[in-house]
Parts: C-alpha cells; sequence; structure tokens
C-alpha cells in the first residue's frame, strides 16, 4: 500500500518537473526568463526547493548561484513549503494599538505556528504585514483574498475553524 503510494508520488513529482522543463525550454533564450521559470515552477511546485533550483539552473545552464540570487531578492519567491492557506495578521500601528497583538499571540497557540511558518498539517502559512488598508475597523487579518475586520481572539477562533472545517469536509469527501 506504501509501496503503491510512494511510487504514485514520485510519478506525480516526476510529472511537474516535466512541466517546469517544458516552461524553461519554451523560455530559456528570452531575456529575462529566469524570473519568468522561478514564477511558473513556483506556480506549479507551490514552493522553490533546493532540487528544483539545481533543476533549474542546470536547465537553464546557468549557475545555482545565480539563482539562489533571484530567488533571495524577491520576496515573492518562497523556498519553504506553503500551507493551503496563507493568514497575514496586520501589525501596523492601528492594528497594533487596537490589540493586533493578543491576536498573534492567539494565533500562534491555536495553531502551534511560529511566524513565518507552516502548521504541521499543511493547512495555514502565518505571516506578518503592515497596513492592509482597513485601519478604521483594526485590527484586521487576511486569509488568502479575504479580509476580517475587528478581529479579537474569540472571532479569531471561529474564523480558523471555518477553514479548519472546509479541511476536514474535503477529508471526507477524498
Ligand atoms: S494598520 Fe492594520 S489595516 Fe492599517
Amino acid at each position: 500500500m506504501d509501496n503503491k503510494r510512494d511510487a504514485c508520488c514520485a510519478a506525480n513529482e516526476q510529472a511537474l518537473y516535466d512541466q517546469v522543463a517544458g516552461v524553461i525550454e519554451r523560455y530559456r533564450d528570452k531575456p529575462g526568463s529566469l524570473i519568468m521559470v522561478l514564477h511558473a515552477a513556483q506556480e506549479i511546485f507551490g514552493y522553490l526547493p533546493t532540487k528544483l533550483q539545481q533543476f533549474i539552473a542546470d536547465g537553464m545552464d546557468i549557475p545555482l548561484s545565480e539563482v539562489c540570487g533571484v530567488i533571495s531578492f524577491y520576496s515573492f519567491f518562497s523556498t519553504q513549503k506553503r500551507g493551503k492557506h496563507t493568514i497575514r495578521m496586520c501589525q501596523g500601528t492601528a492594528c497594533y494599538v487596537r490589540g493586533g497583538k493578543k491576536v498573534v499571540d492567539e494565533i500562534k497557540k491555536e495553531l502551534n505556528v511560529e511566524v513565518g511558518g507552516t502548521t504541521a498539517d499543511g493547512q495555514f502559512t502565518f505571516e506578518i504585514v503592515r497596513c492592509i488598508g482597513s485601519c478604521g475597523l483594526a485590527p484586521a487579518m487576511m486569509v488568502d483574498d479575504d479580509v476580517y475586520k475587528q478581529v479579537s481572539p474569540t472571532k479569531l477562533r471561529g474564523i480558523l475553524a471555518r477553514y479548519t472545517q472546509e479541511a476536514e469536509e474535503e477529508g471526507v469527501q477524498e
């Protein structure tokens, strides 16, 4: 059973690498192509692990250090596996003074995750941001593209429960 699953995972991973190889083929000789390839590769894999960085460097015939340099320069590239959902808690001035810090502490406690980290179940990546334009109804938080306002620790638990429940329902359907 586990062997079957391993074989299946390996086949899936190979299919993803094949997609990236196709992207490299398409962009290789175009100016600025490395950023485009990295973007596409991150879309395909969800992040840019070291093995994938090496694959891209080999495919584009450039040093790995060049790939690493571009990845570390742009904040939208991630070398860590991201959660299914991204929580962005605002810690701009308005949100901070209206209780944002308490919400941050609650997120850490509820999800057992540090800032910049991803939960063990792969559901959430937790980040801090500075102002998301909802200062009038601080503290504010985003989960993916949804904005939640006047978030308190109690309200937070309700919000997280929605996403957790959704994940459980998906698990039942599989
Ligand atoms: S400071 Fe948090 S939304 Fe502006």
